[in-house]
């Protein structure tokens, strides 16, 4: 390789990546045989890929992130107009498309007041964990520090948030993890049957009285801050069971613990509110997201707290270390809050929270219908456009499928040209559940392409 190859040569740019990229979450010995996936181009739903191959794509850039679609001109040009304004400045100073991203924001989230700025969701959680350990010290003399996560849910993968990680595979080999994490159980009604003592009516209080169990344990003076997805997404598709929400609030206000809410996936429409707590009358102290604030045009994460959160860190000027001492260099890009302005413009004009409780509506009603065909399809669940099917062996016993034939499944679709997701090496012996996140724009035909591809791989692959 010479370096002066252009992008019409793909051949040369396939040697390029084989010989340099190192791929996300990506075991590489396969591509000394085969050719990796580069993905060339994108428009609404379809992406193509390096031989032209055109692709309907469930899963919003494999990561449920592309909430908008794909080629959004609008977006494009509000970021070039803003580079061209001005690209950067640090985040000590503000920007005008911050300024104004962060009002309209702050409209869509009632009692939410501060919006602190980075580019990525694991930083966002990270932010979040730094105020509740700052709050700790400036507050409870350093005692209230603990931090629970539960059982399944991903808040990222730096070392501190995988501390916060209820994915023993996902963290395996990456310890030892920082002290003060401590985990709660998952609140999966399906298989609540591997839970002692999960009762067969009120799973949900239930399963939200054993974070209580674990406060109890701990020490309620101890624990800091509880942090939840509001629906876990790559530990499953977990939906809440009826009654979780509202005994996690009551929890979380009796022993007095500032609840974290990681809207990562579930922010800006994914679930068909802005975002997933909105669904469960939960009031939050912290909200994170990153992915569906600006649909991938462009890096943008954000922490977001309530005013009483944010005066913690100015009610006593006179201690030099008082305030948030934390930065993120690119949390001063102004690409982020220019495409995330009209990322939730399009949002609005296109009423895609509409079409997402619609289209979301009728998805899970088109996969059910698979599951009265397939007896591999245990359980179908979701919010919106946002949908899991556990895939399973047995579907009296609910043993889990295993993780190669749900990965068939997967590749049998991306041969059909539809791009689906699934749990992958997240969680030992339970990597059995699909994953479906199209756009918001996505239609019923797009929604019935899908899904027809669905069935045809598990037909093949479970026969
Ligand atoms: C719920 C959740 N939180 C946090 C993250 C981490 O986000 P990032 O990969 O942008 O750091 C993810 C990523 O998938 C996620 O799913």
């Amino acid at each position: 390789m010479d370096g002066t190859f252009n992008e019409n040569d793909i051949s040369r740019i396939v040697e390029a990546d084989r010989a340099h990229v190192w791929h996300h979450l990506s075991q590489h010995k396969p591509y000394e045989t085969t050719d990796p996936r580069i993905i060339v181009e994108g428009k609404g739903m379809r992406v193509w890929d390096q031989h032209g191959k055109e692709h309907i794509d469930a899963v919003a850039g494999g990561v449920w992130t592309v909430n908008v679609g794909y080629g959004r001109e609008s977006i494009a040009n509000a970021v070039r107009d803003q580079l061209i304004k001005l690209n950067f400045f640090g985040g000590t100073a503000g920007s005008i498309p911050g300024s104004i991203f962060s009002e309209q924001l702050i409209a869509k989230m009632p009692g939410m007041s501060r919006v602190y700025f980075a580019s990525s969701g694991s930083e966002a959680n990270e932010k979040g964990f730094k105020m509740v350990r700052q709050i700790a010290q400036k507050r409870y003399g350093g005692k209230k520090y603990k931090i629970l996560y539960r059982e399944r849910d991903y808040h990222g993968g730096t070392i501190a948030t995988m501390a916060a990680g209820g994915q023993e595979e996902r963290n395996a080999h990456y310890g030892p993890f920082p002290d003060g994490f401590v985990m709660v159980p998952h609140c999966l009604e399906y298989r609540k049957h591997e839970q002692d003592g999960a009762p067969d009516e009120n799973y949900g209080v239930w399963a939200a009285n054993q974070i209580e169990k674990v406060i109890l344990e701990e020490g309620p003076d101890t624990v800091g801050a509880l942090c939840l997805e509001p629906v876990t997404a790559g530990g499953g598709v977990i939906t809440p069971p009826d009654g979780y929400w509202e005994r996690v609030q009551e929890i979380c206000t009796q022993y007095n613990i500032l609840l974290h809410i990681d809207e990562v996936v579930c922010g800006v429409g994914r679930t068909g509110t802005w975002f997933g707590y909105q669904h469960y009358g939960i009031k939050p102290d912290i909200v994170t997201m990153a992915k569906g604030v600006a649909s991938g045009y462009a890096a943008i994460s954000c922490t977001v707290t309530t005013e009483a959160v944010f005066e913690m860190f100015k009610d006593d000027a006179s201690d030099p270390l008082n305030y948030f001492r934390d930065i993120s260099t690119f949390g001063g890009c102004t690409a982020g809050p220019a495409a995330a302005i009209e990322n939730m413009a399009i949002i609005e004009r296109e009423n895609l929270l509409d079409n997402t409780n619609a289209m979301g509506a009728y998805m899970l009603d088109q996969l059910s219908a698979l599951q009265d065909k397939h007896a591999a399809i245990g359980q179908v669940r979701g919010k919106g456009l946002f949908l899991g099917a556990e895939l399973v062996a047995d579907r009296t016993t609910r043993e889990p499928a295993v993780e190669k034939m749900v990965g068939a499944v997967v590749a049998d679709c991306m041969q059909q040209g539809v791009v689906i997701g699934a749990t992958n090496r997240s969680l030992p012996g339970k990597n059995n559940t699909l994953c479906f996140s199209p756009a918001l724009i996505a239609t019923k035909d797009d929604i019935d392409q899908i899904v027809a591809a669905v069935d045809g791989a598990i037909g093949r692959v479970f026969g």
